[in-house]
């Protein structure tokens, strides 16, 4: 008999729960949101290891939020707005780019891997887009497995050295 969890008849290993990634997505109402929408009523397929999290704009995703969602639980974060020239808030992207970057090129630093955090854009008529985004996101993460992020101050950096001098 197969042992759910554990492996199955037919040789495929079943994945059990704890096993399982989760990822985050943060999403701007105005596009995103509404481009995952359109994704779902068009019934395009789409892993489901991703919880939407609905947000006013893409600049309003403090990069201390993603890395709450790390600590949490989350395997990997992804951010998602409307494009460049289309905020709904006219320049909130360009913020949240500017942060987000920042925060990717940070994340080696804290023990993540920068390939758990991913932000781009898609428009509220880009279901398609939609899908292809939250397909290749959770390929990129799910080699990886779970983190086991604790949260904490990052890593000393390199060239970083105790002492006084
Ligand atoms: Fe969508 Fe600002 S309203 S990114």
């Amino acid at each position: 008999m197969a042992d759910a969890g554990k492996g199955h008849a037919c040789g495929v290993r079943r994945r059990g729960r704890d096993d399982e990634i989760k990822l985050v997505g943060f999403l701007c109402n105005w596009c995103s949101y509404a481009g995952a929408d359109m994704a779902g009523t068009s019934r395009l397929a789409q892993p489901a290891a991703l919880r939407i999290v609905r947000v006013p704009c893409s600049g309003r995703v403090d990069p201390l939020l993603v890395m709450k969602a790390f600590q949490e639980g989350a395997d990997g974060v992804l951010v998602s707005g409307c494009h460049p020239g289309d905020c709904h808030y006219n320049e909130g992207n360009y913020y949240a780019r500017r942060r987000l970057e920042l925060l990717k090129r940070m994340l080696p630093y804290y023990g993540v891997e920068p390939e758990r955090f991913h932000y781009t854009w898609v428009s509220a008529s880009e279901g398609g887009r939609w899908a292809e985004v939250v397909a290749e996101f959770t390929a990129a993460v799910e080699p990886l497995g779970k983190l086991h992020y604790a949260g904490g101050a990052p890593a000393a950096a390199a060239g970083e050295e105790d002492g006084d001098g």
